[in-house]
């Protein structure tokens, strides 16, 4: 498959960045002056093209809004003075998307035109990139099936965008969660793993549910026992037993977080102990009542390290008297916070930084 990796740019005639306060941009709200689109046809990626941010036109017998053939990705770009932005483990991104795209019968989208459409991308928007309150822009690269016909197979044209947008933070607050005994978001041999649309569209009901009764997001067991602790809807989790990190392992069913994958680095780095396996909501709740749980929290891109302030399962509840975050969680969240804007050495190689000079 050869795939021209130049990239058609038409540049916007004027910017909307003064209709936007950067210092309050909300999540996912307002999108930077441009995007890149990619055909898929004639069983090839097309020129990658770079153009003004805007509405597309779609027939509605477009086959991605019925059958849900899509994937995507998210990642940020950080400020870190007037010449950098940096970007934090992108190739980690495009690689979990190569296995959704694999997961979810869509053809792979070159490396380049991922990482160098990002770069391009930042280059032309960099003031879109907030300067302040550890805001950011978030960067969404996506891909459907785009055959405009109803048809419950797999598609023959795909399109390929990254949009981007300036967001704040995703909870401003310490979240509570619960768990249930009624629904599941992954099953095994499903599509837990891939970040792909209906993983989400199918987890809408069970939050809804949950949110009327107080909580912010279900903590998803397994589907098989209902019995282990998996993930958040938007998030890993971590739990701090006895001053021991221990975060659910990767069975298939759960998003690989990139963020995820970070902490644990960390932790090792840190020579702090960290383990990765099956941890049950029994025995979260047991140390809960002991007062062996020092703290609960969530990793993702979005949340970066949020605070979990209770966590709820048949009918009872642990709960952590916190304002913001735990002590581990926010030696986290500094560490990685301060890696993302460039304000702390990289020792692992995290950062790409491009120069906007
Ligand atoms: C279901 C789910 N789990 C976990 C995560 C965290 O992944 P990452 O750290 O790569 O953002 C996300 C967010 O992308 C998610 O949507």
């Amino acid at each position: 498959m050869t795939t021209d990796t130049n990239f058609k740019i038409t540049e916007a005639s004027s910017s909307r960045i003064d209709n936007v306060d950067l210092n309050k941009p909300g999540f996912g709200l307002e999108f930077a002056d441009h995007m890149l689109e990619m055909e898929y046809r004639d069983e090839k990626w097309q020129q990658p093209e770079i153009k003004p941010y805007g509405s597309i036109e779609v027939t509605p017998a477009l086959n991605v809004l019925h059958y849900a053939q899509s994937v995507f990705e998210g990642t940020k770009a950080y400020h870190v003075d007037e010449n950098t932005i940096n970007l934090f483990r992108v190739e980690k991104n495009y690689e979990r998307m190569v296995r959704s795209c694999e997961r979810m019968c869509i053809p792979k989208v070159d490396r380049e035109v991922f990482l160098e459409g990002i770069k391009e991308l930042i280059k032309l928007d960099h003031k879109w990139v907030p300067q302040n309150n550890r805001n950011s822009l978030y960067i969404r690269p996506f891909a459907c099936a785009f055959d405009p016909i109803i048809s419950a197979r797999v598609a023959e044209k795909y399109r390929f965008y990254i949009i981007t947008s300036p967001v704040g933070s995703y909870y401003d607050r310490p979240v509570k969660l619960t768990t249930t005994q009624q629904y599941v978001r992954a099953v095994k041999g499903g599509v837990g793993a891939a970040k792909t649309a209906g993983n989400y569209a199918s987890s809408f009901y069970p939050a809804q549910q949950a949110k009327k009764q107080g909580f912010d997001q279900v903590l998803w067991l397994d589907a098989e026992e209902h019995k282990y602790v998996e993930e958040v809807g938007t998030m890993n989790i971590f739990f701090v037993i006895d001053g021991v990190l221990v975060t659910p392992d990767l069975r298939g069913t759960i998003l690989p977080g990139v963020t995820r994958d970070s902490v644990i680095q960390l932790a090792k780095h840190w020579d702090m102990p960290v383990e990765e396996r099956r941890i049950s909501i029994d025995e979260v709740m047991q140390a809960g009542k002991d007062g062996r749980l020092d703290e609960v929290f969530g990793a993702g891109t979005a949340a970066v390290v949020a605070p979990v302030e209770e966590v709820h399962h048949d009918g009872q509840s642990v709960t952590f008297d916190i304002d913001g975050r735990g002590p581990v969680g926010e030696k986290f969240y500094d560490a990685i916070t301060d890696i993302q804007y460039g304000q702390a050495e990289d020792p692992f190689g995290w950062i790409t930084p491009v120069d906007v000079s």
